[in-house]
This record gives C-alpha cells, sequence and structure tokens, in this order.
C-alpha cells in the first residue's frame, strides 16, 4: 500500500504559477490517464471503504465526478451529484461557501438522500475545506447520520480539516505541503 501511494504521489502534476502566478496546481488528470495509475487509484480508494456499508457515494461537481462513480459502482452504491447552481432541474437543497473571491454555491437534489443512507462524500482536493464543508453540510441538513469524506490530496498548510467537528472522518490519500 504503502509503494502504491508512493507512486500515486509521484504521478500528480505540478504546474506552477497556474491558474494565476505564485499557485502551485496539484494536477489529478496523470492519475487518470493510465490504466495503472486508474486501478491502483481505485484500488486504493476501495481498500478505505469497503466492508462500510456505504449506501451511496456523493461526488462534487466537477472533479469529484470522476473518481466518484467508479468507487459507486464499484462499492455497489448509488452515484449522486452536488452541482454548482442552477444546474440541476428538479427540487434542491442549496448551500452557501466562501471562495477567494465572494461567495459560491452548491446544490443537490432534495430526493436523492434518505436518512439511512450511509454516505461517502468525495472530491479530488482539499484546500481551504469551503467546498466540502458545504457539501457535508448539505448531506447533514438532509438528515443522514452515517458520513465519509474522503479526497486524492489534502493541501496540509491550508488546515481544511479544522473546518469540520472533530468526529468526522475524513480522508486523503495523498498529503502536499502546498
Ligand atoms: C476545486 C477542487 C475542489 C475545491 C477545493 O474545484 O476540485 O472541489 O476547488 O477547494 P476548497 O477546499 O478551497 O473549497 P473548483 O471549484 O476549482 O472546480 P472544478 O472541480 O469544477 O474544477
Ligand atoms: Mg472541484
Amino acid at each position: 500500500k504503502e509503494q502504491k501511494l508512493t507512486f500515486l504521489r509521484n504521478t500528480v502534476r505540478n504546474i506552477p504559477d497556474f491558474p494565476i502566478p505564485g499557485i502551485q496546481f496539484k494536477d489529478v488528470t496523470p492519475l487518470f490517464n493510465t490504466k495503472e495509475s486508474l486501478s491502483i487509484l481505485t484500488d486504493v480508494l476501495l481498500e478505505e471503504y469497503k466492508g462500510k456499508g456505504i449506501t451511496k457515494v456523493v461526488g462534487i461537481e466537477s472533479r469529484g465526478f470522476i473518481m466518484g462513480p467508479i468507487m459507486a459502482l464499484e462499492l455497489g452504491a448509488g452515484f449522486v451529484p452536488i452541482r454548482k447552481p442552477g444546474k440541476l432541474p428538479a427540487e434542491v437543497f442549496e448551500e452557501e461557501y466562501e471562495k477567494e473571491y465572494g461567495v459560491d454555491k452548491i446544490q443537490i437534489h432534495k430526493d436523492s438522500l434518505y436518512e439511512d443512507d450511509v454516505v461517502l462524500i468525495h472530491d479530488d482536493l482539499l484546500a481551504t475545506g469551503g467546498t466540502m464543508f458545504a457539501a457535508y453540510n448539505l448531506v447533514k441538513r438532509m438528515g443522514v447520520k452515517n458520513i465519509y469524506v474522503n479526497f486524492i490530496i489534502e493541501l496540509e498548510e491550508l488546515k481544511g480539516r479544522t473546518l469540520f467537528p472533530k468526529d468526522v472522518d475524513i480522508k486523503a490519500l495523498i498529503q502536499f505541503s502546498i
């Protein structure tokens, strides 16, 4: 497993000064690019969550839509999208959160989760944590009691974890210090 994680870590690509000068952008696309890395990534993610009785994987638009459905299929769960505003056609719950510039919103279909679902919320990256904390609050608001939170990458220095209550199960496969 350590070997697999090291491989994944080395496969993430650093793009300096994207999208603006001074930002070291962690590009996850090489993880999906070859059958080897995609299958190792899938293996490591499933290892963490199989046997937990997960019934729904919730993926956050856009980059949570890549591994989210793969995990759902392999875990025998359904997949639920959380989307940017105005994209979901039926009734939604909405949550606001702070971004670098002003506020942003995300939405989930009201009828997509039940109280007794065991939910895994997945996104590619934990930065400030604003996006995932909003997603977590959406899922909580729907009465779900059993919630796991997963990322591929965590940018440790931004301390996104500290937004969440201590008892929330948050896992990231790979840590980077910016
Ligand atoms: C990125 C990333 C996470 C979020 C993390 O998504 O994919 O969803 O930012 O940042 P935070 O922890 O500071 O909230 P982005 O909003 O850039 O959009 P995308 O997934 O559609 O590319
Ligand atoms: Mg995103």
